[in-house]
């Protein structure tokens, strides 16, 4: 339910090898999907390069000139999502709507959720609004609990998906707003339940490994571990969405960028399922598995399940480093199933 396939090369590159495996998807435009004529570019754009009978679920990005016109336009033209990365605070990010102005887009929310869309929100705080200084990566999450717990409690009929969750205080925002009758879910990666931050950065905040940088960043074990709960959960709002965004090797190697930063965002596709399947083994889970991966999400969202099957193997192999020039998560480790 959050997939990045870029555009043009790119997309070119990634989408028929990344689609193989799913029978539908959310990708997300970043900001390059803004308005009604986006989405049909963006969706035919996909159909072209990916196999027969994918269904992309389309969505628009929440931008400082979206409208509700604009939102409703787009649903018109096929978006079923509004995409909220607040500015700033991610890959491809810098015209997204600030938290601070969240009221101020009321009657943007107010349209979306008269029309059922779904509202995906990169929640992350950069700016300690009191003092005005920058928010380390490890507390951004928590900070921006507040404004969804605003949102969700202002529209408790919006259907609000809290992307990539990562810390122990989302898993139990998303529980206790659910328990209260919000329109709530949360996303989980394949990747955060296998990570902390001392695989990212060092003591002093440095990215030592750009591999497994991400935004949000991994946090402590202890948010590792409530992840990894939640997503055996068995609770239905809790479900699978990877979050796998390609970036070309020359942003991902210290060594190209002598001092610049590396981009966030981590390729995950040619990783997710196996990995999945070792979280959920590790767990004593598998038998959640399906749930998680491919129902829960769907039934939030409102789309048939797919009839389609897959088959893995338990079957040891190894994970090459790099696919068309994109480094790949996990590259060079072992992994212990796969797709057969
Ligand atoms: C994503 C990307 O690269 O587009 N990056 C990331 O670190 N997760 C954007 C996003 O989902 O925030
Ligand atoms: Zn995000
Ligand atoms: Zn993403």
């Amino acid at each position: 339910m959050h997939i990045h396939f870029r555009t043009g090369p790119m997309l070119i590159n990634v989408l028929p090898f990344t689609s193989i495996a799913f029978q539908g998807a959310v990708p997300f435009g970043n900001t390059f999907v803004t308005e009604a004529d986006d989405v049909v570019r963006y969706r035919r754009e996909i159909l072209v390069h990916a196999h027969k009978g994918f269904n992309p679920i389309m969505s628009i990005m929440l931008v400082n000139k979206t409208t509700p016109e604009i939102v409703e336009e787009s649903f018109l033209a096929g978006a079923r999502v509004l995409k909220w990365i607040p500015g700033g605070t991610s890959t491809n990010s810098k015209d997204g709507v600030s938290l601070l102005d969240m009221k101020k887009y009321y009657p943007v929310f107010a349209k979306a959720e008269s029309l059922g869309m779904i509202v995906s929100v990169h929640w992350e705080a950069i700016l300690n609004f009191a003092s005005g200084k920058e928010i380390p990566m490890l507390y951004r999450e928590e900070a921006a609990i507040q404004f969804f717990v605003q949102l969700a409690t202002d529209f408790p009929g919006l259907k609000i998906v809290a992307e990539h969750i990562t810390t122990k205080e989302m898993v139990k925002t998303v529980e206790i707003l659910y328990g209260m009758g919000c329109n709530v879910a949360a996303t989980i990666t394949s990747h955060h339940p296998v990570l902390t931050y001392s695989d990212v950065c060092d003591a002093d905040g440095n990215v030592i490994n750009p591999l497994n940088y991400c935004l949000p960043i991994a946090k402590l074990d202890q948010d590792r571990l409530a992840i990894r709960k939640a997503m055996v959960s068995g609770k239905p709002y809790n479900f699978y969405g990877g979050d796998s965004a390609p970036h070309p090797i020359f942003w991902k190697s210290l060594k190209l960028l002598k001092g610049k930063s590396p981009r966030a965002g981590i390729f995950s596709a040619p990783v997710e399922i196996p990995q999945q399947l070792e979280t959920f083994e590790k767990e004593g889970a598998l038998d959640k598995f399906e749930d998680f991966h491919s129902v829960f999400g769907p039934q939030f969202y409102g789309i048939p399940l797919s009839q389609e099957t897959l088959t893995v193997k338990k079957e040891t192999w190894r994970v090459p480093y790099e696919y068309e020039g994109i480094p790949i998560f996990r590259g060079g480790e072992e992994l212990s199933w796969q797709i057969a």
